[in-house]
């Protein structure tokens, strides 16, 4: 989510080495080793070949790399059976990097007739100390466990496996709550993503700088972790003619149910274990949350977890919270504003009927079994009112779900009105089909994405800009790719609005309106990021066919985004009602709209493509004079401002804007903004907690390859990514979210994601600038060899995927003489340009596959695909 990015109005959205993790090349290259000796006639190592995963190969439970006795991560290292004698006996799991999937267990034996063990799951090792773990994500309901705490009832020996997916995690605690001498034989992940090694991956590149091959291979395993194949990611509600059998879990919204006044709300639930929770008037898939969150507790009877939070969750007790849930994690706050003792047993397995009365203004009632055990107003706690600066969220609905570690059923489920008593809705909740589909909790039935393994599993449109090239390069799995943007627009509204973050299953007709219209005005720069995505697609792999099919529907998209985000005076971008413009949105609707204009033109719209370039044109000229600040020499963030953030200057050079001077003297500038991990993100931060946001530094690394500034670009990777290949407690072989600004800690608390995919720009510019292949025409007919000139590599080698077949190129420095020697190999239906780094009045022979290439008068090679290699050698 870069909800945070433009609006500083919402809160900012250690120890030794593992001694026994593998490194990092190791465990993502599957033991090639990259510093491999160069072979004789060339200064790098033999390219390894690519061996595509058999069916099934990779399918089988993951498994930790270590256990430890108790709450540690070093000292004695167990082999054999865990064994949890007594209560409070604990041990810590490293699976030495982040994986993912449904936690299982086997279970040996155990005394007595039952035990429960309390498990966490965290990235970040310090978490396992903290009651909530690295948790809750309370921001979705998310086809995976909100909560990073998770208790079983552990009742025979065998097999035992969560319901719930875990996201992503490295780390692992397991302690006995309930019983005694517990031996689990193996713990474990069934794993929900795809877990394949790198060299089943068509994409390739090593050098002779480890650090830089290491980082390259952290996309391909953040993509693992965070796109999905159909079906993989399962519903998190069991119907029957029963009801809804819902797990301990943020409440999922129906959308059938919309914006009802002074009602009453009833239905039937029977608690299974722990209690139940609903929710009433709260915004649906908004970045809000208020109206008032309910969690009715069980009377606990004998048997029920004994780690339950008496404080937090007390039994026989009507807990009444707002926000995003009953704790509070980083940007998703939450609140408990009052606790409603009951005098009565709230029994489980029993039906109870609950009545909530809705007054209007803030005021509820809420009985069981016709008693009243609760009345407030939630307004007057003062708490969680709605974020004027973040618009949308009008749409507020009901919503059914409990507590961690509680399950119960709810059936028929019925709305009146207090004033005629009209029925508003009504939902037995028993079938299979509509239900899901109502309240958004089916499965996952195409290719999807998701902002992180672990958090934010939402399908994010503007956050893939970087990550869908990453995904070109690293593995050339196209289908996360098109998958994804297919599944943004078939959640369409009919506005035109394509939902900035949508669910990763399918809805009803109903839901797409609603929760697309509910997230419609906000981030609006994301149709433009978008734009940009599909046209790039597009470039890599020529799939006309998609531009034909989705022209329309990217056209009325992009409409409905310029009537809502350019203001008609300044032409600028303006976000949520900041008048005055943003720069780098700015920059963004301009490269958008120039991305559309050629796809209309390829589609015979030359007209439409006029008007998207003279809107373009506009916009950028009045970036150039509205947005560059002459004394501070550079784009600054806003009219009239002297202060710049470092995509405000990123984007004056993506998107062309003013003169090359000007550009240059911005990017002077950014010495400004260094810090040891890259960049901080502008200069009115001061005071606050720096953090370096990969995201940003990566369209940072493409407008300095742009500039040609080799020796910023690639101090630049290092600066920002080499410290999430450190091998560390903190080291999950994927990419962070954000990085501290001194490079030694992933950024913003247990928060901060540390397998997300949006700042994967370092793998992109290490194939393209540093390999130095690139397309230049579509669909790779067209493509230059070029890496950046003095970079401070001795070699670098890789495999680049493209529709016509896989590109290999080498490039390096002979030892005995310093030489550059540089080797192609282009499939058919291709044509490469080489360009020596080197300048043009260096001389180069021909050495292999004379027949193959062409010198050109510039000193330039033109390499024909499909007639083998081709070898140059420095003369
Ligand atoms: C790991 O991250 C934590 C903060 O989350 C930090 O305090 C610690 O120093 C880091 N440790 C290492 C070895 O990088
Ligand atoms: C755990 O299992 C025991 C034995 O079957 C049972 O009495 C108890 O209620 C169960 N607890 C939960 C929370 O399911
Ligand atoms: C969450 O943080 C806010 C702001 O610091 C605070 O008012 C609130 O009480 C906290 N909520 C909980 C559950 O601790
Ligand atoms: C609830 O509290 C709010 C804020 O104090 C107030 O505006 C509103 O009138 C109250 N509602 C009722 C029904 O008293
Ligand atoms: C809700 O309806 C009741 C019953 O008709 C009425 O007395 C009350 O004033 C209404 N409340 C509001 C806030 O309109
Ligand atoms: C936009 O500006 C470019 C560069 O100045 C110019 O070549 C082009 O004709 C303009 N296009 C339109 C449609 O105004
Ligand atoms: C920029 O960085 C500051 C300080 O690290 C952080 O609080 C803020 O949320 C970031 N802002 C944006 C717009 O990313």
């Amino acid at each position: 989510m870069r909800a945070a990015t433009y609006l500083a109005a919402m809160a900012a959205a250690g120890g030794a080495l593992c001694a026994s993790a593998a490194s990092l090349s190791e465990r993502n290259n599957n033991g090639n080793n990259n510093n491999a000796a160069a072979t004789t006639d060339t200064p790098w190592p033999k390219i390894p070949a690519y061996t595509p995963a058999k069916t099934g190969q990779y399918d089988g439970i993951v498994r930790p790399k270590t256990h430890y006795a108790g709450l540690t991560h070093e000292g004695k290292k167990l082999d054999g059976p865990l064994r949890l004698a007594n209560v409070g006996d604990t041990v810590t799991v490293d699976y030495a990097r982040d994986v993912a999937g449904k936690p299982t267990f086997k279970i040996a034996s155990f005394d007595g007739p039952y035990a429960q063990i309390e498990v966490k799951y965290t990235e970040q090792l310090a978490a396992l100390s903290d009651k909530r773990s690295d948790g809750p994500f309370a921001f979705a309901n998310a086809l995976a466990n909100t909560f990073r705490v998770e208790t079983f009832n552990v009742t025979q020996p065998g097999d035992l496996t969560s319901y719930f997916i875990q996201g992503s995690q490295r780390w692992q605690s397991i302690r006995l709550v309930h019983g005694s001498n517990l031996l689990i034989d193996s713990v474990g992940f069934k794993p929900t993503t795809d877990k394949s090694p790198l060299l089943s991956k068509k994409g390739y590149f090593a050098s002779s700088d480890k650090t830089e091959s290491d980082i390259w291979a952290l996309a391909f395993r953040t993509q693992q972790l965070t796109c999905y194949a159909p079906h993989t990611q399962t519903t998190t509600w069991d119907i029957d003619s029963h009801g809804a059998y819902i797990r301990g879990q943020k409440p999922a919204s129906s959308t059938a149910a919309i914006n009802y006044q002074n009602y009453t709300l009833e239905f039937d639930a029977k608690i299974d274990y722990g209690g139940l929770g609903w929710r009433l008037d709260g915004q649906i898939d908004a970045i809000q949350a208020n109206g008032p969150y309910l969690v009715l507790n069980s009377n606990y009877p004998e048997g029920s977890f004994a780690n339950y939070d008496r404080q937090l969750v007390p039994p026989n007790t009507l807990v009444l919270g707002t926000g995003f849930s009953l704790q509070n994690q980083t940007s998703l706050p939450g609140y408990v504003l009052d606790r409603f003792p009951i005098d009565f047993d709230i029994t489980e397995k029993e039906w109870h009927r609950i009545k909530s009365v809705s007054h209007g203004e803030g005021a509820y009632t809420i009985f069981v079994e016709d008693r009243q055990v609760a009345k407030f107003n939630v307004t007057g706690y003062g708490y969680a009112l709605p974020n004027p600066f973040i618009p949308g969220g009008t749409m507020r609905g009901f919503a059914l779900g409990g507590w961690q570690d509680t399950a119960a059923w709810y059936k028929d489920v019925e709305i009146t009105s207090n004033v005629d008593g009209k029925k508003l809705y009504s939902n037995p909740l028993t079938d299979k089909e509509s239900v899901p589909l109502e309240f958004g909790v089916e499965g996952n039935t195409d290719f999807v994405c998701s902002d992180a393994g672990k958090r934010d599993r939402f399908s994010w449109l503007g956050d893939r800009l970087i990550s869908s090239r990453a995904i070109a390069v690293a593995t050339g799995e196209f289908d996360y790719v098109v998958g994804p943007m297919e599944w943004q627009l078939s959640k369409q509204a009919a506005s035109g609005a394509v939902p900035i973050n949508t669910l990763f299953g399918p809805v009803d007709d109903t839901g797409i309106s609603v929760r697309t219209g509910n997230v419609a005005p906000l981030l609006l720069d994301y149709m433009f990021d978008f734009l940009q995505e599909v046209d790039d697609y597009w470039m890599r792999t020529g799939d006309d066919e998609f531009i034909r099919k989705r022209f329309e529907d990217l056209r009325a998209g992009c409409g409905f985004a310029l009537s809502q985000a350019v203001d008609p005076e300044t032409q600028l971008f303006q976000g949520l009602g900041q008048k005055g413009g943003l720069t780098a949105t700015t920059g963004s609707v301009v490269l958008g709209l120039e991305a559309i204009a050629r796809m209309a033109d390829f589609v015979g719209e030359p007209r439409l493509a006029s008007q998207y370039r003279t809107q373009a044109n506009v916009t950028r000229s009045a970036m150039a004079r509205l947005l560059y600040n002459d004394q501070v020499g550079s784009f600054v963030n806003a009219v009239g401002s002297k202060d710049f953030h470092l995509m405000d200057i990123t984007f004056g050079q993506l998107a062309d804007v003013g003169t090359d001077e000007q550009r240059r003297s911005a990017f002077l500038q950014l010495a400004k903004l260094k810090v040891p991990a890259g960049y901080k993100n502008g200069t009115f931060y001061d005071g606050f907690q720096i953090v370096v946001d990969p995201y940003f530094v990566s369209f940072t690394l493409d407008a300095l390859a742009q500039r040609g500034e080799t020796e910023l670009a690639q101090q630049l990777v290092h600066d920002t990514w080499a410290p999430m290949v450190a091998e560390s407690v903190n080291s999950t072989g994927a990419l962070w979210e954000y990085v501290s600004d001194d490079g030694s800690y992933p950024g913003l608390e247990f928060f901060t994601a540390q397998s997300h995919f949006w700042g994967s720009g370092a793998t992109v510019w290490l194939t393209e600038y540093s390999l130095g292949v690139r397309p230049t025409a579509k669909a790779f007919t067209e493509f230059a060899f070029a890496p950046m000139r003095g970079l401070k590599t001795q070699w670098n080698h890789g495999r680049v995927p493209t529709p016509h077949g896989i590109i290999s190129a080498a490039w390096g420095k002979r030892k005995e003489d310093g030489k550059l020697v540089m080797e192609l190999d282009a499939p058919k239906g291709t044509t490469g340009t080489i360009v020596p780094p080197l300048g043009t009045d260096v001389k180069f022979n021909v050495v292999a596959g004379r027949g193959a290439v062409e010198q050109t008068e510039d000193g330039k090679f033109r390499v024909k695909g499909g007639r083998g290699a081709v070898r140059i050698v420095q003369a």
